[in-house]
């Protein structure tokens, strides 16, 4: 098993470019087997999850070749052959569970074994099931596995009880052939969407509204082959502007789109960290100001993501005076916290709200990785900490950065992969 050493390490500085968004990517991908031609993807991102989606698109009879020094990916679905995502795929990557709404509106039919991914709670599809039986579909549960079919998809209305991200892009994904007008509230407004919006609209859909809490999809015959580049990673963004706070480091970060990442770029101003928006990107000062703390709450697009609240925890370990931090989109995201507190951290937990004292200094030990965010906070936290901390199960981490440690040590932080 592979690990990650990380020694403690000066300020980083330098510059760094972000990848294309792995949140962005994949529900493009599955988007791409709507159409019988060929789709190409630019700017996409070298991540084990890209290649597992890869896996799980030739396992349905797309042909694809990714070209990952260009960054491309091309997929071209001239005929289905299997109308499932098989286990041993949809285990390791959950969202494999994208596929479904494409299958079923391009065949009428979609089994998926029910998904696995990051443990971060129970993470139930319960929202996406609903949009497609409003769409008209009969809904199977088994021992294991869902099924939905339709003979015809029927454009419908939907509300979603809570404005999930995957139920939202599942559901605008089965609608777009759908006969008739789809109109889904509450829906999630991540920029994740708007891509994804955008890709399907270049394929020929008519949907409006994506970015809003109101999505309206008129449905077509047929959609085409498109180009579409991807938008930049807003978590890693997120994660390298962390990285340079929590060394009091300097880093401008390139290829960035500032809006998709302004509940960061707020919350570290509050901590006093110092953030200039240039033509070249995103210049984030952790070394001019003493650095203090902030209360946070994760929450829905606009608002603060859930994907930055490990790497975020870890920093406010490091400044002055206590932080709550409260997680609210999902249950179970404080897997962390055990492990920051090995490394000396003073975070306890009360019901969904951490607290946080400030000040800590930090002990290298050898952590686990619990999930993809997780794991990068870990690293984060290793950089400052005293001595080496040995990261385990970092295969989490490597699902979502790509080239994670060679961009870190490019910016000075001292972090090897070993194998074991
Ligand atoms: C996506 C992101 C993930 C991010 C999350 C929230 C991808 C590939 N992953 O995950 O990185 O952390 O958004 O920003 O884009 N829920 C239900 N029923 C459902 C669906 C979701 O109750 O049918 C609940 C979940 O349990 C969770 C909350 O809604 O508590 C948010 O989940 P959701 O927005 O669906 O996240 P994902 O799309 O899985």
């Amino acid at each position: 098993m592979a690990k990650f050493l990380v020694e403690k390490s000066s300020s980083l500085h330098g510059e760094i470019e972000v990848s294309g968004s792995k949140n962005a990517v994949l529900p493009i991908m599955a988007a791409s087997i709507l159409t019988d031609e060929k789709c190409q993807i630019m700017d996409a991102p070298v991540l084990r999850d890209v290649d597992v989606m890869c896996r799980l698109l030739e396992s349905i009879g797309s042909q694809v070749k990714v070209n990952y020094e260009e960054g491309t990916v091309e997929i071209e679905t001239s005929s289905i052959i299997a109308k499932e995502a098989p286990y041993e795929l949809v285990k390791k990557m959950r969202a494999s569970i994208l596929v479904m709404g494409p299958l079923l509106s391009r065949t009428g039919q979609a089994k998926i074994a029910l998904p696995g991914g990051c443990a971060i709670g129970a993470r139930p599809i319960n929202l996406h099931l609903k949009g497609f039986q409003a769409l008209g579909a009969d809904i199977t549960e088994g021992h294991g596995y869902v099924e939905a079919k339709a003979d015809k998809l029927v454009g419908a209305n939907v509300y979603l009880d809570f404005p999930s991200v995957g139920a939202t892009e599942n559901i605008m994904m089965a609608a777009v052939m759908a006969d008739g007008i789809t109109v889904i509230e509450n829906v999630a407004e991540e920029p994740e969407i708007v891509d994804l919006a955008n890709f399907l609209n270049k394929m020929g859909a008519r949907i409006k509204g994506a970015g809003t809490d109101t999505i309206k999809i008129e449905g077509v015959e047929a959609l085409n082959g498109t180009k579409h580049a991807v938008i930049p990673d807003r978590i890693e963004t997120g994660t390298f502007m962390v990285a340079a706070a929590i060394t009091r480091g300097d880093i401008l970060i390139k290829n960035v789109v500032p809006d998709h990442v302004k509940p960061i770029i707020a919350k570290l101003k509050e901590c006093g960290v110092v953030i200039e928006d240039s033509d070249e990107g995103l210049r984030v000062h952790g070394d001019i100001n003493e650095l203090i703390s902030t209360d946070i709450k994760t929450l829905p697009y606009p608002g603060f993501p859930t994907d930055m609240q490990s790497q975020f925890m870890a920093f406010l370990t490091t400044v002055s005076g206590p932080s709550v931090v409260i997680e609210t989109v999902f249950e179970n995201r404080y897997m962390h916290i055990g492990e920051l507190n090995r490394m000396g951290a003073n975070i306890k937990i009360e019901g969904r709200s951490a607290i946080i004292q400030g000040n800590q200094k930090l002990q290298g030990a050898q952590v686990i990785s619990t999930d993809l965010r997780a794991g990068a906070a870990l690293v984060l936290s290793g950089l400052v900490a005293e001595g080496t901390t040995e990261i385990s199960e970092i295969y989490h981490i490597e699902r979502g950065y790509t080239n994670f440690i060679g961009k870190f040590r490019a910016l000075g932080a001292r972090i090897n992969r070993i194998e074991e």
